[in-house]
């Protein structure tokens, strides 16, 4: 920050405790507070905008000790640079930063991946009506619906994608065919080749239900398919390699994000919540 001394907090109740009642560790945290004194925000008053909690609600969770920033306790009135600390509440890591934004998509059919297609289908971007500029964290297939997350945070959709990370994802999958005992294990025990080479093993193949039967007679079943690797149409062909040729595909749930009741074509932003879970899953 340019110029100045660093503000100090007036009156007792909002400020820090004065600098004799503190010894050991609280010396040390007074010690930390003052380096970072001289910019960033109030925590109480990031933690009541990123809407942990209202501002008497964070002060209230500060003083009870259920707030750290950078590992350390926070201390009230502390101010803290929010595109650089690591502010946690009861453990669970808080996105501060004002400029990242995180968005869930129920992509319908149809629309592309893409923020612009040469070939001038529609596109995510064409559904997200916000202004902020963000990407698509991963791909679905032009005919894949469902859970799409948006952000301009660089580092989680790094990791979210990343396969190292081995984020889940779920897809309901509506099938050609009524999948047996022994296309579920070779799913979820061996894995099935896919042009390419073997699939991972498939975390979870769960037989939803029997479906009415498809134009031409074929039994039709509704599968739930929950994989953690990202290679293009790998639940389309790891269950045509089964022998379940998809008809349908809408991925439910991305890590621990779930669609909930988003109808196709909107979107909504992520809660505080959600991005802290987001956070944890891939230990941010
Ligand atoms: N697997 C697919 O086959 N398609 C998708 O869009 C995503 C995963």
């Amino acid at each position: 920050m340019a110029g100045g001394a660093p503000k100090r907090p007036r009156s007792p109740r909002q400020g820090r405790p004065a600098p004799q009642a503190r010894t050991g560790r609280g010396a040390q945290a007074e010690a930390d507070v003052d380096k970072a004194a001289s910019e960033g925000i109030r925590v109480q008053k990031l933690l009541a905008g990123a809407g942990v909690a209202s501002r008497r609600g964070a002060e209230d969770l500060i003083r009870r000790g259920l707030v750290t920033v950078d590992g350390r306790p926070a201390v009230l009135g502390e101010r803290v640079d929010p595109a650089r600390a690591a502010v946690e509440v009861e453990g669970r890591r808080v996105a501060l930063d004002p400029g990242k934004h995180y968005f869930v998509l129920n992509k319908p059919a149809g629309v592309v991946t893409t923020m612009r297609d040469p070939q001038g289908r529609p596109t995510v971007l064409d559904l997200l009506g916000a202004s902020e500029r963000v990407l698509p964290v991963g791909r679905l297939d032009t005919a894949t619906e469902g859970l799409l997350l948006l952000t301009n945070d660089g580092e989680l959709a790094h990791r979210l994608t990343h396969p190292s990370f081995g984020v889940p994802r779920t897809y309901l999958a509506e099938v050609t065919g009524r999948p047996g005992r022994a296309a579920v294990r070779r799913l979820t025990e061996e894995g099935v080749p896919i042009g390419e080479g073997m699939t991972a093993r498939a975390d979870d193949v769960t037989i939803v239900d029997a479906l009415p039967r498809g134009p031409q007679g074929e039994g039709r079943s509704l599968v739930e398919v929950t994989v953690h690797e990202g290679r293009k149409h790998v639940v389309r062909r790891m269950l045509a390699a089964a022998g379940l040729p998809v008809v349908r595909l809408v991925r439910t749930q991305f890590g621990p994000l779930r669609l909930e009741r988003l109808a196709p074509g909107s979107y909504r932003r992520l809660s505080h919540a959600e991005v802290a879970a987001l956070y944890r899953a891939v230990g941010l």
